[in-house]
């Protein structure tokens, strides 16, 4: 009797487990896991990402909808591609999907522990985003330095006149690189970091931000196989140790000077963090600060010129765009007594903000953001995140969208003047500075700066292409890298208007 009572509830346990193991097994396959092409053994998906990943991941979504899963080598990733998912991401849940996944580069001198971009969003990540919102980025203070702007857009215009004068030819995205660099390190340090190449000065520093763009935007098996780290078999964190070692050696230098002075002259943002570090109990430490600075410089310097030379690319591509912009600035700064471009001037123009909209949508500098990482797992739309996910938001995919644009890969700017959608991160089918707490702290500044020097550059001249080309040979071809850049750079001929 004891052993029929035992075999029966043996037979009811096994049974137990089975129907559990279906349902477990069915739940996670058919409506949990979010669709995705079917990994190779190891390596996963990432033959998959090509070239240019932001690119093949938009068709794979075609397949298999706007929310994906892959496994890039081991690191399971979530491709989000629309509107209302990347609201879910960014928004809904960003509390417990804003964190980093790091790339093998970034550890290089321990940057991902100091770095306001990779840290977690932790309480030391607040303070320096505090601290970034009230010393660096507030209107206040980008109202206060708008004439130091001014001055380098002067500095760009008369490099410019010296090209006309000669007849010779501008590399756009060169030129416009020194602008945004020397602005930024005017505001920050009152001194410029970069030459006009005309100059024949060394462009020490211009080679070095390069440099980090190249090694952090290149493929790396270890971000794909965490277990190789100590390896470095490509010896990218090699490379990366140096170029951060100066930028940090310099910046260090730097904060030394300030400190032995006896009362602050300058008045820039290294004086104000300076004071910020030196409060009682500051959770500012020097390394805090000088990784800002690297990372600020980084993220700053080239996306901003890089979308000037999208627009400029665009513009002359499209010469009867170019022609209404010219005639919008015409209209409002030539009434102006100085004809000087100023930062009140951009809400007067509404159709150069719609050039700067559509060139965000179809050129989006970070095209899968900065990877998110989830910290727990969580349901999106019926889908599961796994804790511990890379989350890769395509917007250079939303961008071309047919069911969200019209004609998604015509330049019309006009399409903004019938709607309010802007780039701030409220509009989630136009987000390339990301939304949410994590979304770009510099938004203001690159805002700024792309009106004021693409405004200044139309103004003031007429645009030739070099080497006799017309605007069907301009090649509109993307490379891929930290940020999404021409694979060709614009050379243009400028003509005094
Ligand atoms: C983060 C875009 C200019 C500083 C980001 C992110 C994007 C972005 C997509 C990541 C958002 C996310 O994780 O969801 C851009 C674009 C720019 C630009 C398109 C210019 C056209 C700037 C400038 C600065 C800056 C001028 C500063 C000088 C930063 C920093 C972060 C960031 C510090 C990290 C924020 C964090 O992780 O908390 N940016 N950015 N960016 N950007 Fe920008």
């Amino acid at each position: 009797y004891l052993l029929l009572l035992l075999l029966a509830f043996l037979a009811c346990a096994s049974i137990h487990v089975l129907i559990i193991f279906i349902l477990g097994t069915k739940k996670s396959k058919s409506s949990k896991d979010p669709p995705g092409p079917n990994p190779f053994p190891i390596i996963g998906n990432i033959l998959e990402l090509g070239n240019q990943p932001h690119q093949s991941l938009a068709k794979l979504s075609q397949n298999y909808g706007p929310i994906m899963s892959l496994n890039l080598g081991s690191i399971k990733t979530i491709v989000i591609s629309s509107p209302k998912l990347a609201k879910e991401i960014l928004h809904k849940h960003d509390l417990i999907l804003s964190n980093r996944t790091i790339p093998d580069t970034i550890r290089a001198l321990d940057h991902h522990i100091f770095s306001m971009v990779w840290m977690p969003p932790t309480n030391q990540w607040r303070i320096l985003r505090r601290a970034c919102a009230n010393k660096v980025f507030s209107p206040q203070l980008l109202d206060s330095t708008q004439i130091l702007r001014q001055k380098k857009v002067q500095e760009l215009l008369d490099f410019v006149n010296e090209k006309s004068e000669k007849g010779e030819t501008l590399d756009i995205g060169e030129a416009t690189f020194i602008t945004v660099l020397n602005s930024i390190s005017n505001t920050f340090f009152s001194m410029d970091l970069g030459h006009y190449n005309s100059s024949n000065k060394p462009q020490e520093f211009k080679d070095i931000f390069f440099g980090i763009m190249k090694e952090a935007g290149r493929p790396n098996v270890v971000d794909f196989f965490p277990m190789l780290r100590k390896l470095d078999p490509q010896g990218a964190r090699a490379r990366m140790n140096k170029y951060f070692g100066k930028l940090i050696d310099f910046f260090d230098g730097l904060v030394e000077e300030r400190l032995g002075r006896e009362r602050k002259l300058s008045n820039d943002v290294l004086d104000s963090l300076l004071e910020v570090m030196m409060e009682d109990n500051s959770q500012v430490t020097r390394p805090h600060l000088l990784h800002l600075f690297l990372d600020l410089f980084v993220a700053g310097t080239d996306t901003t010129s890089s979308t000037i030379e999208w627009a400029m690319s665009e513009l002359l591509c499209n010469p009867e765009k170019l022609e209404k912009v010219r005639k919008e600035l015409q209209q409002v700064i030539g009434k102006d007594e100085q004809q000087q471009f100023e930062e009140s001037h951009i809400t007067k123009l509404p159709y150069l903000r719609a050039v700067v909209k559509e060139t965000f949508r179809l050129h989006p500098p970070i095209p899968l953001l900065v990877p998110h990482k989830s910290e727990d797992s969580v349901e999106i739309c019926g889908f599961m995140v796994p804790k511990d996910a890379q989350i890769l938001v395509n917007v250079w995919a939303m961008g071309r969208d047919s069911s969200i644009w019209r004609n998604p890969n015509e330049f019309s700017p006009e399409r903004f003047l019938e709607n309010d959608v802007d780039f701030k991160g409220q509009d989630f089918e136009l987000i390339p500075f990301g939304a949410g707490r994590r979304i770009c702290p510099g938004l203001p500044l690159a805002s700024r700066t792309i009106h004021i020097v693409l405004a200044s550059l139309l103004y003031n001249y007429d645009w030739k292409l070099a080497n006799g080309k017309k605007k069907e040979d301009i090649d509109m071809t993307e490379t891929y890298g930290i940020t999404l850049h021409k694979a060709q750079p614009l050379q243009v001929i400028p003509i005094h208007a």
